[in-house]
C-alpha cells in the first residue's frame, strides 16, 4: 500500500485547480440507467471511486468509455441491462447503492447489495427503501440483498423523509423521472450536488422543479434522451484545498470555486482569523501572520458545515488559539483522526458525537494512518504545518477522492512525494 512523504516547510503560496465533484459524478453516472440514449459527463473528476462507478454500470450492461484522460464519461444504456449490482463491486463504495432507484425506474425491478460495514458509522438504508416503496415498490431483504420490483410500474406519489438524506434524496428523484403522475419529496436534501443531479436530468428531458429546497416536485416522463453535462465544483476538495494557506500561512487561490458552495464553511474561517475573497476565477484564501482562532464547529446537512470537511476542520483548529468544540451530527464514530492527530501532538478529547481541540503552537510530524477518506486529507494538512516529517500510511483512501494530490500541494510548494509499496 502506497504511503506519503510530507515535510512542514513553511507558507505555501499558488494556485490549485478545483475537480469536478465526486459525490455529483456518483450520482449523475447512474442516471445513465434511465435512458437508452447516452449521457456524457464533462468536468468528471479521475478517481478511483469514479473507477468503481465505472465498474458497476459496466457489469450491469452499460456501455461506458473515458475520453481526456477520464475528464470526459461517455455512457450508453441501450442494450439489454442486468438488474443485479454484486456485492463483490458494492461492498467498495456505498454510492453504488445509487443504482437502485434507476433500476426499478427502467425495468421495474432491481436486485442490489446493501453496501455493509462502513468506516464512518452504521449507514442503514432504511430512508432509501421507504422513499422507494412510497413510488409503489415492494422491497424485500434476502441474503444481504434488496430485491426490488414494482406491479406495472413506479407511480408518483407525495413521501416525507424522516432525515434528509442525500443519497434517498438523488435515488427518488431519478426513480420519480420516470413514475406515472406527479411524485413530491418533502424534508429532501439540498447539496449542491442534488441541484446537479437535477441540471443534468432537465437536460434529458426530466420534468422537475424545487432543486435546492427541502421540497422537490417531479412530473413522471414517458422516456428520457441523452444529454451532455458539466460536472459542477467538488465544495469538499474546495473546502480542503482553502485549508491550505490557513494551516501553513501563505496565499492560494482555488480555481472554480464559488462561495456559494461553501457558504458556513467560509463563516467559520473568517471566525478563525482567515482572509477569504471571490475572485473572478475562484476563490483566494489567504494567512499572513498570527495564529488562527478557535471556532465552534457543527455539521449539518447543506447548507450548514458539511461533514465531509470536519476532518480537515480540526486539522486547523489543532493549532488555534484557544478551544474549540466540534459537534459530529451527520455520522456517529466519525472522530477517527482524533488519535492520530494526537500523535502528532493535538490535543483532543472526544466524547460522544463531541470533540473539543485545545489549541498547541505546533503540531510534530509522525507516522500516522489513514482511516477514511476525509481523515486522511485532513492528516496531510496537519503535516504541511508540523515541524518534520510525517509519513501518512493507507492513502487508498486518499485516492478515492483527491485526484493529483502530490502535484496540486507541490504547486504552492509543498514538500510531499507518495512512497510506493513494493511489488
Ligand atoms: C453523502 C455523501 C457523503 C456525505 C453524506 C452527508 C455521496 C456519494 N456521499 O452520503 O460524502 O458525507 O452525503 O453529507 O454523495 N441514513 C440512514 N438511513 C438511510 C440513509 C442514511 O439512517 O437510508 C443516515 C446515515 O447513516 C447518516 C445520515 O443518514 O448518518 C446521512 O446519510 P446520507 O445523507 O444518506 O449520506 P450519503 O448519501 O450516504
Amino acid at each position: 500500500m502506497d504511503s506519503i512523504l510530507v515535510k512542514g516547510n513553511g507558507a505555501l503560496n499558488g494556485v490549485i485547480p478545483i475537480a469536478g465533484a465526486k459525490n455529483a459524478c456518483l450520482a449523475l453516472m447512474p442516471a445513465t440507467l434511465l435512458s437508452e440514449e447516452p449521457l456524457t459527463l464533462t468536468n468528471a473528476p479521475r478517481l478511483s471511486d469514479i473507477r468503481t462507478m465505472t465498474q458497476l454500470l459496466q457489469s450491469l450492461g452499460v456501455e461506458v468509455s473515458a475520453l481526456q484522460d477520464g475528464k470526459v464519461i461517455t455512457m450508453s444504456s441501450h442494450g439489454t441491462l442486468d438488474p443485479r449490482a454484486d456485492y463483490d463491486i458494492v461492498r467498495k463504495m456505498r454510492a453504488s447503492n445509487l443504482v437502485l432507484g434507476p433500476l426499478l425506474a427502467r425495468l421495474g425491478h432491481a436486485v442490489v447489495s446493501l453496501p455493509g460495514g462502513c468506516a464512518i458509522g452504521a449507514r442503514p438504508m432504511d430512508i432509501h427503501i421507504d422513499a422507494l416503496t412510497a413510488l409503489g415498490a415492494e422491497i424485500e431483504l434476502k441474503d444481504g440483498y434488496l430485491h426490488a420490483k414494482t406491479q406495472g410500474g413506479l407511480k408518483g406519489a407525495v413521501h416525507e423523509m424522516r432525515f434528509a438524506s442525500v443519497g434517498a434524496t438523488e435515488n427518488f428523484v431519478m426513480a420519480a423521472t420516470l413514475a406515472k403522475g406527479t411524485s413530491v419529496l418533502k424534508n429532501a436534501a439540498r447539496e449542491p450536488e442534488i441541484v446537479d443531479l437535477v441540471r443534468c436530468l432537465r437536460r434529458m428531458g426530466a420534468e422537475i422543479e424545487g432543486e435546492g429546497t427541502p421540497t422537490i416536485t417531479i412530473e413522471g416522463v414517458t422516456a428520457l434522451r441523452g444529454a451532455t453535462h458539466p460536472v459542477v465544483t467538488d465544495r469538499i476538495e474546495l473546502g480542503t484545498y482553502m485549508l491550505v494557506p490557513a494551516i501553513a500561512g501563505g496565499e492560494v487561490e482555488c480555481l472554480g470555486g464559488r462561495i456559494e458552495l461553501v457558504g458556513a464553511f467560509c463563516e467559520k474561517l473568517d471566525a478563525a482569523g482567515i482572509s477569504v475573497s471571490e475572485t473572478e476565477r475562484g476563490i483566494k484564501v489567504s494567512r499572513q501572520n498570527g495564529r488562527v482562532k478557535a471556532v465552534d464547529v457543527v455539521t449539518e446537512p447543506f447548507p450548514g458545515f458539511p461533514t465531509d470537511l470536519q476532518a480537515q476542520m480540526m486539522a486547523l483548529l489543532c493549532t488555534a488559539e484557544g478551544t474549540s468544540v466540534l459537534e459530529e451530527k451527520i455520522f456517529e464514530n466519525r472522530f477517527m483522526h482524533a488519535p492520530e492527530l494526537m500523535r502528532m501532538g493535538a490535543r483532543i478529547e472526544v466524547h460522544g458525537g463531541h470533540a473539543t481541540v485545545t489549541g498547541v503552537e505546533r503540531l510534530r510530524g509522525a507516522p500516522v494512518m489513514a482511516t477514511d477518506l476525509r481523515a486522511s486529507v485532513s492528516l496531510i494538512l496537519a503535516a504541511l504545518a508540523a515541524e518534520g516529517e510525517t509519513v501518512v500510511s493507507r492513502v487508498y483512501h486518499l485516492d478515492r477522492g483527491y485526484e493529483r494530490v502530490e502535484e496540486k500541494l507541490s504547486a504552492c510548494g509543498a514538500k510531499i512525494e507518495r512512497i510506493r509499496a513494493a511489488g
